[in-house]
């Protein structure tokens, strides 16, 4: 075999599986290259990083930190444990075989654990078509499945969701086709944010369960082949966190530059005032007076929630360091909560006037995609996450994590500004959340975007956000996250789809079909996969918990009291928006079953349980072959199949229709063409006469017929009232 073969022991590991413990046999089984420290520094023209890079046309090798045994006697046996990342590459079988061809299957072990990853596209690569999954990095085959822990199940009847309550769940999401559980927040907290806004990052808060508890559902999560990430909240802390407790203790305590002190400013009159105009994204100034110093603090957020000063190294040695707390005990990755606003426009400039006459204007011009936060997550990425970055004995980094990131990334509408943080080559982000489709029926105030009103929103509009994403840059290796829900947006049933009884089952599975056609990594909120909606508009204002939702509530209901002398004010139209668009709609208690409180508890739940769960739960729908349920298991069961899904090209067609929304992917295996009929109405897709053979197509799935293989008759598709059809072919000739 034209391959060197080498073995990989190392006398401190007991856990590594035999296989990788001995020499290739070439003979018997598939040839591996494995990179050790010593070939490493003997192919030093390769890339650091995870590119891969062709040798002499026979095998496909990676940069890795792997070791040898007698190449790395220098180091010490601490250090070799340390760097138990080693890299098979598979190769092709022959000397005449086509390099193009390669199988790449790549297998690192980490501190014993194999994982597999595959491939060039550690760091995404372009995204090429004509892949099979196994071609694909993990984290862009994964479905990832987001639980709100507070609302998920509870476990002990205190009326809060915990992470035992997740454990016993995990059963359910292995089935539903989840490979990867993001957290939001469980650290110590407050909850000011709902958790939001941490207090200690290195502790599960009691509500939720201990460390121990924590383990626990590692373990239950990996042993199903699942994994865990985490919510990395680190733009700011809670005002209770230590930090900032010495913080604000005494301007000459050692981590008082940990955040953002500045002094006041006086007026002529001698009146004091913050020392910008920024708006808080919670109502009122970002910055908060502090009389014990005599300074302001700036908090984007709620003044329980300072900003951070990653201008400090300090700061961001802290927060590595924490990072690497969660990742060694087995967190698999993390989502980052706001990780576009690390950095702050130098000299903190007031921001321009887009809303004239408020006190304190929107300021994310000066806050978003600051100066240096590419410099701070590429130093996080070097410094923690990397794949095959450098090693360094003394201090447990880099490559040894797998690590999965997804970025979130608000206020930002520029797509390059996006790229930045996703394009393998800078060595950022796997991913980003980018908020267009989720920004769509926004109210706007001025210039200001308001969360909370309702905007009418129209297909067209929807169609281009789409088709811009689906085909950015894609030969850059630039990857999308794909969602329609988190915990900060009110369900999707009720703002894209129809959620009266009538539309409400064909329109969830539409959306369905929508999201997982899409390319890019795929992302559920929980209840999403049983078409949950929002709660009703006889709901009061007592039952929205949000701060988010308060805080604007208050603010209007004051300013109009102004205006009416101190009398009752009618605040019905912002009910009404509420019922549209309140974050709260996501935060309400999973329905589990028709028992009180949905079986969510056995107590009082902290938030009212949504009324329609005596019929909208998961145990009715796991018995329903024809639910939103069964729908979402079919076709991410779909997507893994057919990885054209995953990572084909995509191309928008009938781009003009008003009702139907249309596009075809296309790897060198197969093509789909995915049909949506965004409406009551039937409606009409006129196929086009090109070249396209079209009746090649079989249906996949469609909400109205769930089986059968029904080709593309004649040049017209014809759709019922929310429709949604995915055909394949499997003839790319
Ligand atoms: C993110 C979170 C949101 C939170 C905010 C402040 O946007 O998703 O829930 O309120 O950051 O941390
Ligand atoms: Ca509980």
């Amino acid at each position: 075999m034209p391959f060197k073969a080498a073995s990989i022991q190392h006398p401190n590991d007991e856990t590594r599986s035999p296989n990788a413990t001995t020499t290739v046999d070439s003979a018997n089984s598939p040839a591996f290259l494995v990179v050790t420290q010593g070939l490493k520094n003997a192919f030093e023209k390769i890339d650091r990083g995870g590119e891969a890079a062709v040798l002499d046309g026979e095998a496909v090798i990676f940069d890795g930190g792997g070791f040898n045994s007698e190449d790395d006697s220098s180091l010490s046996q601490d250090a070799l444990v340390r760097q138990q990342l080693a890299i098979f590459r598979q190769v092709n079988e022959g000397p005449n075989a086509d390099t193009e061809e390669i199988v790449e299957l790549g297998f690192v072990w980490v501190l014993g654990r194999p994982r597999v990853f595959a491939s060039d596209e550690v760091w995404g690569g372009p995204t090429t078509s004509g892949t099979s999954p196994t071609d694909l990095p993990w984290w862009k085959t994964a479905v990832v499945y987001q639980i709100y822990p507070i609302s998920f199940f509870d476990s002990n009847g205190d009326g809060f969701g915990d992470l035992n309550g997740i454990a016993s769940k995990l059963d359910y999401l292995k089935d539903l086709g989840v490979d990867v559980l993001w957290l939001s927040p469980i650290y110590r907290s407050p909850l000011a944010d709902m958790g939001y806004d941490i207090s200690d990052y290195q502790d599960i808060d009691p509500r939720y369960g201990t460390l121990k508890d924590w383990d626990n559902l590692l373990h239950g999560v990996h042993e199903r082949g699942m994994k865990l990430i985490m919510d990395l909240v680190v733009n700011h802390s809670s005002d209770e966190h230590d930090w900032f407790t010495q913080s604000r203790s005494d301007k000459s305590n050692p981590k008082r530059d940990w955040y953002i002190w500045r002094p006041p400013k006086y007026d002529a009159a001698g009146v004091r005032h913050p020392p910008n105009n920024w708006k808080a994204v919670f109502q009122g100034s970002a910055w908060e007076y502090d009389a014990h110093t005599d300074e302001y603090y700036l908090h984007i957020y709620l003044p329980k929630q300072p900003d951070l000063n990653w201008d400090n190294p300090e700061v961001r040695e802290a927060v590595y360091r924490m990072m690497k707390f969660w990742l060694d005990r087995g967190c698999d990755g993390f989502r980052m909560d706001v990780i576009n606003i690390l950095s702050k426009a130098d000299g903190l400039p007031d921001a321009p006037i887009s809303v004239p006459g408020d006190a304190y204007q929107h300021a994310s011009i000066h806050f978003a995609n600051g100066p240096r936060v590419h410099e701070h997550i590429k130093e996080m990425h070097e410094k923690v996450l990397s794949i095959g970055g450098d090693i360094v004995p003394d201090d447990l980094t880099l490559s040894e994590y797998d690590a999965f990131t997804v970025g979130e990334t608000p206020f930002t509408h520029d797509a390059e500004e996006l790229a930045a943080y996703v394009l393998p080559k800078n060595k950022e982000l796997n991913m980003v959340f980018q908020f267009q489709v989720m920004d769509l029926d926004h109210a706007v105030q001025g210039q200001d975007q308001v969360p909370l009103i309702h905007k009418e929103w129209n297909l067209a509009q929807l169609k281009e956000i789409v088709t811009r994403w689906q085909t950015f840059k894609r030969d850059d290796g630039f990857w999308n996250a794909t969602f329609t829900e988190n915990h900060d947006h009110p369900r999707s049933v009720s703002r894209f789809g129809d959620d009266s009884d009538d539309w409400r089952v064909l329109s969830a599975k539409l959306l369905a079909l929508f999201q997982v056609t899409q390319g890019g990594t795929q992302f559920l909120f929980q209840g999403q996969e049983l078409g949950l909606k929002n709660f009703p508009r006889t709901w009061g204002i007592e039952e929205y918990k949000d701060v988010a939702s308060q805080n604007y509530w208050d603010k209007v209901s004051a300013q109009r009291k102004e205006i009416s002398g101190g009398k009752d004010v009618d605040m019905s139209d912002i009910l009404n928006d509420f019922a549209k668009k309140a974050r709260d709609h996501a935060r309400v208690p999973m329905q589990w079953n028709p028992n009180p409180n949905a079986g969510f508890t056995k107590a009082t739940p902290w938030m009212r349980v949504n009324e329609d769960y005596k019929a909208w739960n998961a145990e009715r729908q796991a018995g329903d072959e024809e639910s939103v349920l069964a729908f979402w298991k079919k076709v991410l069961k779909i997507r893994k199949e057919h990885p054209v899904l995953i990572s084909g090209e995509y191309e928008e067609i009938a781009h003009e229709h008003e009702q139907i929304f249309a596009w075809i992917r296309r790897s060198n295996e197969e093509w789909t063409l995915t049909v949506l009929n965004f409406g009551k109405a039937s409606a009409t897709l006129q196929l086009s006469s090109d070249s396209r053979p079209w009746s090649d197509l079989k249906l996949e799935i469609g909400n109205y017929h769930s089986t059968g293989e029904v080709p593309i008759a004649g040049d017209a598709v014809e759709l019922k009232g929310w429709e949604c059809r995915l055909y394949i072919s499997t003839n790319v000739n």
